[in-house]
């Protein structure tokens, strides 16, 4: 499911319940919900978690839930240059740059899942690490540095297949 559509879920919900009747006044017709926009920090937030997630996923074979993983960070980055085209003092129009920094390691991995190659699939993980990486640096975000996971993020997730 899209971030979008699940966020807005989340918030449509969250309306209802706190804020009874808050959409519409005497008189008038309800006014559409205001669109919510998740920020790049939250869209960047889930992209760790599913770069983790990836990972673990390679590492125990889990090739279905791998290639699940990966179309999850391909549907995130889609939204950060849709909804982020430009992002603070970064230099670059997001899109351009998310394309230059994964959309090789993106399809080396797309290969590697396809194949069920475990070897190939932590070569283009690492490829994948060092192009966030890359970005960050190039976005002014060189601080943020990620790196190949050593414990599962989450507990009641189970990687093996
Ligand atoms: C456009 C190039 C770009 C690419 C590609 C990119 N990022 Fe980011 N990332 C950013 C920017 C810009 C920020 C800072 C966003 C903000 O202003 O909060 C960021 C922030 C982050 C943060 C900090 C979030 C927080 O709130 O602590 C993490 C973690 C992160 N990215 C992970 C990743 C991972 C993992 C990948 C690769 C799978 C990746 N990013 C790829 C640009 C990129």
């Amino acid at each position: 499911m899209a971030i979008r559509t699940r966020a807005a879920a989340r918030l449509a919900l969250l309306l209802a319940a706190a804020l009874p009747g808050a959409c519409s006044r005497p008189g008038k017709p309800p006014e559409a919900p205001r669109g919510y926009v998740i920020g790049l920090g939250e869209i960047m937030g889930l992209t760790q978690m599913r770069h983790a997630k990836l990972w673990f996923a390679g590492q125990a074979g889990n090739w279905p839930l791998a290639a699940y993983e990966l179309d999850e960070l391909k549907e995130g980055f889609a939204d950060a240059a849709h909804y982020h085209p430009h992002h603070k003092n970064v230099p670059e129009p997001l899109g351009r740059m998310i394309a230059e920094y994964t959309q090789e390691p993106l399809a080396e991995l797309d290969t590697a899942v396809e194949r069920q190659d475990k070897a190939r699939f932590a070569t283009a993980f690492d490829h994948l690490t060092q192009g966030c990486n890359a970005c960050h640096e190039a976005a002014g975000f060189g601080f943020n540095v990620v790196q190949r996971p050593t414990v599962p993020p989450y507990s009641n997730q189970r990687f093996e297949p």
